[in-house]
């Protein structure tokens, strides 16, 4: 089962047994039609439930794929699904939180932009007695705003590309840093925890950091104007992502280039494509399907005999796929 559909899953459990969440009283959890789906307090089925969903946009290849999996899932299940994207804007996604307290949905999913500015419109949703559960991205909120917040240890991310990238460069590189949105968890932590690592390293160095907001577009754009200003000095490229990564691919390959190595994050199959080859160094995975498994042997505990999901941020471990390890990366069957 893919991360989403068990993120999804555990959304629909909070739903499904109110505001309190996950974590306070078991339920009967089967597939559509079976019949016994039915919540003992409430007296609904997936079927009767509306599950609001705030989505940042399509900025990436991995948020893409994450959409259809949220949209594929709530099919599955039978639940009704109001999907709203905020077009990668903090008030477009506030706003559609908004839409979605006005329409009375039971819960509301949210994978936040960026960390901070949610109190406000969370504590609207409390007050209509709609919970709030974060996917993939975390708010900065007090503990009672929201439900639950499962997503990956961006920080342990940051610090497992720098220890593979030292490895890979025997400690000797001039990085340039491909920064994802500015203010977003992942962006804030895959930063921090680079540098955790770099402080043992000498003799790497970050030379320049910008933004390249998470898009292949902006990625080469950025890569583009370091290679003008650094030129042949650039010996590694730390990308926030895959698709910055194969942006910067595309901007050092047109400068007739090459050697430089390549880190991003997500394990696109067009970016495992390029650690085969040779064009990437490594890209962090998050082992979605392994890692869910865990979670939804967790969930169906709980929903069986009311062994409660502890604790209320779920955080999964990432893994560094390189040449050496391309086997274990879930997405190998869909590289081309
Ligand atoms: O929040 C996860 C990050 O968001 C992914 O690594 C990135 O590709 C996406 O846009």
């Amino acid at each position: 089962m893919k991360f989403s559909r068990v993120l999804f899953l555990l959304v629909i459990c909070a739903a499904m047994l109110g505001p309190m969440g996950c974590a306070q009283r078991p339920v009967a959890l089967s597939t559509p039609g079976s019949g016994s789906n039915v919540d003992a307090k409430t007296g609904k089925t997936y079927q009767d439930l509306i599950v609001g969903y705030a989505q940042i946009g399509a900025e990436s290849e991995w948020r893409a794929a994450n959409t259809i999996s949220i949209k594929e899932t709530a099919e599955h299940l039978g639940v009704e699904l109001r999907f709203l994207d905020a077009q990668q804007k903090q008030e477009n996604q506030i706003e559609a939180v908004r839409k979605l307290i006005i329409q009375k949905v039971d819960v509301i999913g949210i994978s936040p932009i960026v960390e901070t500015g949610w109190d406000e419109v969370f504590q609207e949703a409390k007050d209509a007695g709609i919970p709030i559960i974060l996917v993939d991205r975390r708010a900065t909120v007090p503990d009672n705003l929201y439900v639950s917040y499962l997503g990956s240890d961006f920080l342990e991310e940051g610090r497992k590309a720098a220890r593979v990238m030292a490895t890979l460069v025997n400690g000797k590189a001039n990085i340039v840093e491909l920064v994802g949105t500015i203010g977003s968890a992942p962006a804030n932590d895959r930063y921090t925890g680079f540098r955790e690592i770099l402080k043992n390293y000498p003799g790497m160095q970050i030379i320049d950091s910008q933004s390249g907001d998470f898009t292949r577009a902006r990625g080469k754009e950025v890569m583009v104007t370091f290679l003008q200003k650094y030129g042949k000095n650039i010996t590694a490229v730390y990308a926030h992502n895959d698709d910055m990564a194969l942006g910067a691919i595309e901007a050092v390959k047109a400068r007739g280039l090459s050697g430089i190595a390549i880190i991003g994050f997500d394990a696109l199959p067009e970016a495992l494509a390029q650690v085969r080859d040779g064009g990437m160094t490594a890209t962090i995975e998050q082992f979605p399907g392994k890692q869910s498994s865990m979670g939804v042997q967790t969930l169906v505990k709980f929903l069986k005999d009311g062994t409660k999901p502890d604790p209320k941020i779920i955080l999964l471990t990432p893994q560094a796929v390189t040449k050496d390890n391309l086997n274990i990366a879930e997405r190998l069957n869909e590289v081309k």
